[in-house]
């Protein structure tokens, strides 16, 4: 039997109709939130991340009921082409991104870190990346990317 419910997805309140058994990831992909990526489907890869309610969580192994009430952002919430968020500002100076699939999931942990530490050290910007997997760009530069956009918020950039 579907049920109703209410979420706020990047600021916007929405009502969403779903079925008990539904992955959070499929409903927020069918509501046209497509920077949610389906990678290995079992909370490995990251690909998945959003934001809910203030933490990093995975999309691909959470209900979406287990969302009712709750507070969602997802890439599209935090930046624009004209009006880049740090961290994307970061990636995209660092030269941090080749195919660019594992990248929302990346974006959206560091800024789930970012926004409870401003001033990270490496060691805690690799322990907060630790369950997204990126295949192909490698860590050393998307985690300097991290750092360089702490800074930048910090307004030392
Ligand atoms: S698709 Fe969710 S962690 Fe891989
Ligand atoms: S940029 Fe290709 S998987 Fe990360």
């Amino acid at each position: 039997m579907a049920l109703e419910i209410e979420v706020i997805i990047n600021g916007q309140q929405k009502v969403l109709t779903i079925e008990p058994y539904d992955l959070l990831i499929d409903v927020l992909r069918r509501e046209g939130y497509k920077s949610v990526k389906r990678g290995c489907s079992e909370g490995t890869c990251g690909t998945c991340t959003i934001i809910l309610n203030g933490r990093a969580v995975k999309s691909c192994i959470l209900l979406a009921a287990q969302a009712h009430k709750g507070s969602i952002v997802t890439v599209e919430g935090i930046g624009t082409r004209d009006q880049p968020h740090p961290l994307q500002q970061a990636f995209v100076e660092e030269g941090a991104i080749q195919c660019g699939f594992c990248i929302p999931g990346i974006i959206l942990s560091a800024k789930a870190l970012l926004d409870n530490n401003q001033s990270p050290t490496k060691e805690e910007v690799k322990q907060a990346m630790d369950g997204n997997l990126c295949r192909c760009t490698g860590y050393s530069g998307q985690i300097k990317a991290i750092l360089s956009a702490a800074a930048m918020m910090r307004g030392e950039k």
